[in-house]
């Protein structure tokens, strides 16, 4: 149909490694890495997790950007045609539609728990939370905020649901308005400002982390040090336990974006030249530096330094964001320029947070525009109205477990499965369609400015497949049935969590038929 139409490009191989990067790193950096990292044994939890990222990201890295970067040399940006070219089945491109379905899902929750973070970096200015001295009295700050619980710190109203109203809208207006300009235009833009100062915020707080060492004369045990000891040193007796091997796994797969379509989806903005191993490799690299060195430097030793190591794991383990939302305001609270070092902290997660929720999105943008054929600024509006349209039941069911079970579905359970079907499509189904077994190698080392050692040859086509199917019998094994049936939830939650769950059925009957339409109009479909 519109063979000659011009796909929009990264402009500049910074900007695009800037955009990688940015889409790798987020909230999972800085807020999720300490907790899941805390929660899960410090140490111990290092070991599995440098192994997935070796025998799992780094294939599946490259078999996302060597799919996106073939997909988009064809003009289809999105996994429902790309997994049709690779298996010419009529299931394919419906399995497709998950590389759609779950960043959207993510965006959906994402980009409400990115617009606290701007909220948030408002109040350490303003210092409205200034005063409050105890962790209980953060955690009645924070639920104030998102009005699950009536408190005195938000004026006359009892709460500041409408205030968190207000920076959802914000928030999505703004990452509308970066998305409207396109990807060379707005998202490359965006994140090549955006990054270079999340980076310059995380080394200064790491500073001043590093240069508190042991805050109270009464209690030197309580140090930074004994934080970073924490994080680094493995109780390998842990390494018995399955689920900390589970939870290293699908932090790796979060926290570099992998496992989702969106990846693929960056990278289709690519020329077929390109070259996508240094490129990959380059964002894998910088995504764990963000990770292990910057996040790990700061909320757990400072948490450390001022609460203790108990009162650290307690914050951590109460939930996904005390340690950011409560632990580091109170710290703030009690440093010198506290109101500044807030405002910084707030906003490098704000820009971790919006370089990536933009990548969120842009699938389903790309696959109205590929594939339905809407202009590009009418899909991005399309998309952020479903968007914000969606994020109303996580605004006023958060008390209700919607945000978590959106989270259980799309940030957890479905990247294995989506993970092998991708590396399955790519190494070995369509190797075998080209009678080459080498075929994916070979796509992937195009133009390559890298050459990747030949072991993982042989890993991305044994070891990730298997280690993938063996991660989601674990994870049914282990999880399935208390979370399927939301085993002793109480009848507000479990309401709330089969409305999310219906939610996330209609979105993906919704996409599922757009993808039947999208099939028989533009016959034949996709066009190799
Ligand atoms: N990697 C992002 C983070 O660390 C979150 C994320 C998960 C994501 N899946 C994604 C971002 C897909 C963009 C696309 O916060």
């Amino acid at each position: 149909m519109t063979t000659t139409r011009q796909r929009d490009r990264w402009a500049t191989r910074v900007g695009l490694i800037m955009a990688m990067a940015g889409n790798a790193i987020g909230l999972g950096n800085f807020l999720r890495f300490p907790v899941q990292a805390t929660q899960n044994g410090g140490g111990a939890f290092m070991i599995p997790y440098v192994i997935a990222l070796l025998l799992l990201a780094l294939p599946l890295l490259l078999v996302e950007w060597g799919m996106g970067r073939f997909g988009g040399a064809r003009h289809h940006g999105t996994t429902p045609a790309v997994f049709q070219i690779l298996w010419n089945h009529p299931l394919a491109k419906y399995l497709g539609v998950l590389g759609i379905f779950l960043p959207l899902t993510i965006c959906i929750y994402y980009v409400y728990i990115e617009s606290w973070t701007l909220a948030f970096s408002f109040f350490s200015a303003s210092g409205l939370y200034f005063g409050v001295q105890s962790q209980a009295g953060m955690a009645d700050f924070l639920a104030g905020f998102q009005g699950i619980k009536d408190t005195s710190y938000f004026g006359g109203f009892g709460h500041g649901i409408g205030l968190a109203y207000l920076f959802f809208l914000l928030t999505a207006v703004i990452n509308l308005a970066v998305m409207y300009r396109g990807i060379s235009r707005g998202i490359e833009k965006m994140a090549k400002i955006a990054m270079p100062l999340l980076f310059i915020f995380a080394v200064i707080l790491v500073i001043r982390v590093f240069t508190l060492g042991a805050p109270d004369p009464a209690h030197p045990e309580n140090s930074v040090w004994a934080g970073l000891g924490f994080i680094w040193n493995p109780n390998l007796s842990l390494l018995r336990e399955s689920r900390v091997w589970l939870a290293a796994t699908g932090q790796v797969f979060f926290t570099l974006s992998i496992g989702f379509g969106a990846v693929q989806c960056y990278a289709s903005y690519l020329h077929e030249s390109d070259d996508i191993t240094l490129s990959g490799v380059t964002t894998a690299a910088t995504n764990e530096f963000a990770e292990v060195i910057l996040g790990g430097s700061i909320a757990i030793p400072v948490a450390f330094a001022f609460f203790g190591g108990a009162a650290t794991i307690a914050f951590a383990k109460g939930g996904a964001f005390n340690l950011g939302f409560q632990a580091m305001p109170l710290i703030f609270e009690r440093i010198p320029l506290g109101a500044v070092f807030g405002m910084l902290w707030f906003l490098l997660l704000f820009f971790a947070g919006i370089t990536s929720s933009v990548a969120l999105a842009q699938p389903a943008i790309t696959f109205l525009h590929d594939e339905l054929n809407l202009t590009h600024q009418r899909a991005v509006v399309v998309v952020w109205l479903v968007v914000i349209l969606c994020a109303q039941p996580v605004i006023f069911g958060l008390k209700g477990g919607f945000l978590d079970e959106l989270d259980f579905w799309a940030g957890t359970a479905g990247l294995p499965l989506f993970g092998a079907l991708e590396v399955i499509l790519f190494v070995w189904v369509f190797g075998r369609k080209n009678q080459d077994k080498e075929w994916a190698w070979k796509e992937i080392h195009k133009g390559a400015e890298l050459k990747i050692p030949r072991v993982f040859y042989y890993i991305m086509r044994y070891i990730t497949p298997l280690y993938l199917v063996a991660l989601m019998v674990a994870w049914i094994w282990q999880a399935g049935p208390e979370v399927l049936w939301m085993k002793g939830a109480p009848a507000e939650v479990v309401t709330w969590k089969w409305a999310a769950r219906g939610m996330m059925l209609a979105l993906i009957g919704v996409l599922v038929l757009l993808t039947s339409i999208a099939a028989r109009r533009n016959k034949p479909w996709p066009r190799v």
